[in-house]
C-alpha cells in the first residue's frame, strides 16, 4: 500500500501536490523568507520529492521519481538545506580527526525529551512520540542503504553488517521498521507507511530528510556515514529511557521490543560503527573527513530541534503535532491527537 499525496500547506508542497497529481508545471521555488531548517511547508516538499524514491505514491506516475522539473526543485530546496546547515556547522568548532570529534559531537546534550519521557511521559506522549518518529522508523535504515553501492572496502563491510542487523537479517517481521509498526500498533496507531504525515511539522520532517538528503546524494555519502554513525552511537542512552517509559506504563511489550532490540544491537553498533565504518572510510576516501564530522554535527543540530518542538509543546500543555482533520474541523474527538 503506498501513502497518497499529503495534504499541502504552503506554496511550494501545493506547487509539487500540483505536479505530482495534475501535471501542472513545476517553477523555480522562491524560498525567500523561508526559514530552510524547520520550515513546515518546505520540508514537507522535500519530502514528498524523496518518497518518490522510496515507495512513490498512491496514484501517481512512478515515472516521475526522474521527472526533470522535480528534480530541478528537489536540488533547490535540498541547496537551501544542506547550505544552512553547513553555515550552522561552521559556527562550532570540531577536532578535524573524525573518530575523535564524533566522540565529542556524541557528548553535546540536546534537550532532555528522553529523560522527560522516562520519567514522567504518559502514554499519549508515547503516541505523540511514535507518530513522529514514524516517518523516518517505518523505513528505518533505507536512506543509509542507498550508500552501499558506493562505498568500499571496510567501511562499506561495516555499514553492511549494520544493516544486516536493522534488518532483521532478512527474518520476515523481525526488521527494525517490522517491529516499529508492530509497536505503533500496539499504541492504537495506524502503521501504514505515511498516514501521519499531514500532522508532522518541520522540525521531524528535517530528521528524515536529513537522512534521505545525504543517502541520495552520492556526493554527500562521507555526511551520510558520519551520520549513520552517530546516529549508532548515540542510541543507546535514549533507546534504554524509551523502553523505560514503556516498561513503566506498562501493557507495551511490542513497543518495549522495539527498544530492546536497539539498546542491545547499538551497544555493538556504536562501536562497529565509530572503529570499523568511519575508520575504513578514512582509509579508502580520507578526502571526506570534513564532510563525515558534517553529517555528524547536522544529525545532532537536527535532533535537537525535534526534541526542543516535542519539549516546549508538551510543557505547554500542547500537541506537538500538527493540527488533525478533526482539529481543523473544530471537533472535540477524544482521539484528535491521531
Ligand atoms: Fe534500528
Ligand atoms: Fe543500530
Amino acid at each position: 500500500m503506498r501513502p497518497f499525496v499529503p495534504t499541502p500547506r504552503g506554496p511550494l508542497s501545493s506547487a509539487l501536490a500540483a505536479r505530482l497529481t495534475d501535471d501542472e508545471q513545476l517553477a523555480t521555488p522562491d524560498l525567500a523568507g523561508v526559514d530552510v531548517l524547520t520550515d513546515d511547508d518546505l520540508h514537507l516538499a522535500l519530502w514528498c520529492c524523496y518518497a518518490l524514491h522510496y515507495r512513490g505514491f498512491d496514484g501517481v506516475d512512478d515515472a516521475l521519481e526522474w521527472d526533470a522539473q522535480i528534480l530541478a526543485f528537489r536540488a533547490v530546496l535540498e541547496h537551501a538545506f544542506e547550505s544552512a546547515l553547513r553555515a550552522e556547522h561552521q559556527a562550532v568548532t570540531t577536532p578535524e580527526d573524525p573518530l575523535v570529534a564524533l566522540r565529542v559531537i556524541g557528548t553535546w546534550a540536546g534537550p532532555p525529551l528522553s529523560r522527560m519521557v522516562a520519567e514522567i511521559g504518559t502514554r499519549d506522549q508515547l503516541a505523540e512520540f511514535a507518530i513522529h518518529r514514524s516517518a523516518y522508523q517505518l523505513k528505518e535504515a533505507d536512506p543509509h542503504t542507498w550508500a552501499i553501492p558506493r562505498l568500499h572496502g571496510p567501511g562499506r563491510s561495516a555499514m553492511i553488517e549494520i544493516q544486516a542487523d536493522e534488518y532483521g537479517q532478512g527474518v520476515p517481521g523481525e526488521s527494525h521498521a517490522e517491529i516499529f509498526a508492530a509497536a505503533m500498533e500496539q499504541l492504537g496507531l495506524n502503521a501504514e507507511f505515511g498516514h501521519y504525515i499531514d500532522r508532522l511539522p518541520g522540525t521531524t520532517l528535517a530528521t528524515d530528510n536529513l537522512a534521505s538528503m545525504f543517502g541520495l546524494n552520492r556526493r554527500l555519502r562521507g555526511a551520510l556515514v558520519g551520520h549513520l554513525a552517530l546516529f549508532e552511537m548515540t542510541s543507546v542512552v535514549p533507546m534504554s529511557r524509551y523502553l523505560a517509559a514503556a516498561r513503566r506504563l506498562g501493557g507495551l511489550d511490542a513497543f518495549e521490543k522495539f527498544y530492546e532490540v536497539h539498546v542491545e544491537a547499538d551497544a555493538h553498533h556504536g562501536e562497529l560503527a565509530l572503529n570499523k565504518m568511519v575508520a575504513g572510510f578514512m582509509e579508502t576516501e580520507p578526502d571526506l573527513a570534513a564532510d563525515v564530522i558534517f553529517g555528524a554535527a547536522a544529525l545532532a543540530k537536527v535532533e535537537a530541534r525535534f526534541a526542543r518542538r516535542l519539549l516546549t509543546s508538551w510543557q505547554d500543555d500542547r500537541t506537538s503535532l500538527r493540527p488533525g482533520l478533526n482539529d481543523l474541523l473544530g471537533l472535540d474527538l477524544a482521539s484528535k491527537r491521531v
